[in-house]
């Protein structure tokens, strides 16, 4: 009697000091403990330290061009906010002429029909829909690939959804594409985003059709985020994984308007591609938030339709940036990645100097704000990332000040 009495005492206990012993009282959720700091937030702090010791600072840091809006969006916006019927919640999935827009401008820049109904999800930025989609396809405890270095969401989403990061290194001796025969097989979810953030690399058809056939093989969704596929010097556009044949069976793409249109604050993107993928965003989506502003959709559907000339012009001015500052990194010793694509270099201090301490030295000595390269993920060690967001005479003055540096 008395052992059978001791036994039925101590199990519960065990239990009790193991479950609830470990979680305080009005404590937060456990999960925001694994996530590094914001990058940008910590940017921020160190650059607003810098003005309030009244340093005129150059900021290189985050990926927020200083261009407007283009004129005809923004004229657009200004009539469709004084509309009433705009007033109302809109439509979750976004309204039906934003996804018409979409639909005819996935097919008239990259040859891909996407049924607007089905196929096509409006979003308040695409770092939304890329933070919730781990929610959408990943169940907890399932393997989510995550490109290493990388833009931090997809790595915050899967942590979000109880879903296993499991993060995959991008070499420049691969020009920072992935060696596929070296991720984990049938994971629930693969990550991959090109042109790139933060190395500026592009992916090829080739490239994408092995991603694809991978993406089948293993039974995994390829989600591919293309935030600056218009942001190509080139003359050539990067590639939508959606153009390869097949794709759309295992694949759900993401675009923006904040780097094509200079539309960052606005917050409205889109998702296109597998249908069930997209429902499954949608039904997320249906439960957290009340879709984009309709007057925001409606200007920004009639800049996928009208604003080809801004895309131009975007290019020519960012194209012309790139020259320049890569060239004088280059003549001040830094290694700079060739790429052609994104507003961002991706480049080596000069003689091995580590990243922080470059980083670290640009802005106390030369009032620069640039990213250290491991803020992306333990791959960007070493590397340091420049976002070419400021006018010609502003990087010329950068690398006036980086010259008088000395490594
Ligand atoms: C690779 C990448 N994807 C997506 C985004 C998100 O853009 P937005 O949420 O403004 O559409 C960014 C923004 O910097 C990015 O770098």
């Amino acid at each position: 009697m008395r052992r059978a009495r001791t036994k039925r005492k101590s199990r519960p206990r065990r239990r009790t000091a193991g479950a609830r012993g470990a979680r305080a009282p009005y404590s937060v959720n456990a999960n925001l403990s694994k996530l590094p700091p914001y990058l940008f937030v910590e940017l921020d702090r160190k650059k607003r330290e810098a003005i309030e010791r009244g340093v005129d600072i150059i900021n290189l840091g985050i990926g927020d061009p200083d261009l407007p809006t283009p004129a005809l969006i923004v004229d657009r916006m200004a009539e469709a906010i004084r509309r009433p019927e705009h007033h109302r919640y809109p439509s979750g999935k976004g309204s039906g002429e934003f996804r018409a827009a979409v639909a005819r401008y996935m097919d008239r820049k990259f040859g891909v029909k996407v049924d607007p109904a089905t196929e096509v999800l409006a979003l308040l930025g695409s770092k939304e829909g890329i933070g919730h989609l781990p929610l959408a396809l990943a169940s907890p405890g399932e393997t989510v690939l995550v490109p290493d270095p990388g833009y931090p969401p997809y790595l915050s989403g899967t942590v979000f959804a109880n879903a296993i990061p499991r993060r995959f290194v991008l070499e420049e001796r691969n020009g920072f594409l992935p060696d596929l025969s070296e991720l984990p097989p049938r994971a629930r979810l693969l990550f991959l985003n090109y042109p790139n953030n933060p190395t500026g690399a592009t992916a090829t058809l080739e490239f994408l059709e092995r991603a694809v056939a991978w993406a089948r093989e293993n039974g995994t969704w390829l989600a591919y985020d293309v935030a600056y596929v218009q942001a190509y010097y080139d003359g050539r556009r990067p590639p939508s994984v959606l153009q390869i044949a097949g794709a759309k069976d295992v694949s759900i793409e993401f675009h923006s308007f904040s780097k094509t249109y200079q539309m960052t604050g606005w917050r409205v993107a889109w998702a296109c591609g597998n249908a069930k993928a997209i429902a499954a965003l949608a039904q997320v989506k249906d439960n957290v938030d009340s879709g984009v502003f309709t007057a925001i959709q409606e200007a920004a559907a009639w800049g996928l339709d009208h604003g080809d000339a801004e895309e131009e012009t975007m290019r020519r001015i960012q194209g012309a940036r790139r020259r320049l500052f890569s060239e004088g990194l280059r003549s001040l010793g830094w290694g700079v990645f060739e790429s052609s694509a994104t507003f961002y270099l991706w480049c080596r201090p000069p003689k091995g100097t580590p990243s922080d301490v470059a980083v670290a030295r640009l802005l106390e000595e030369a009032g620069i704000v640039a990213t250290p390269g491991h803020g992306f993920g333990a791959g960007g060690k070493g590397y340091v990332r420049f976002a070419l967001t400021q006018p010609e005479n502003r990087l010329k003055e950068a690398l006036a000040r980086m010259a008088k540096v000395a490594w």
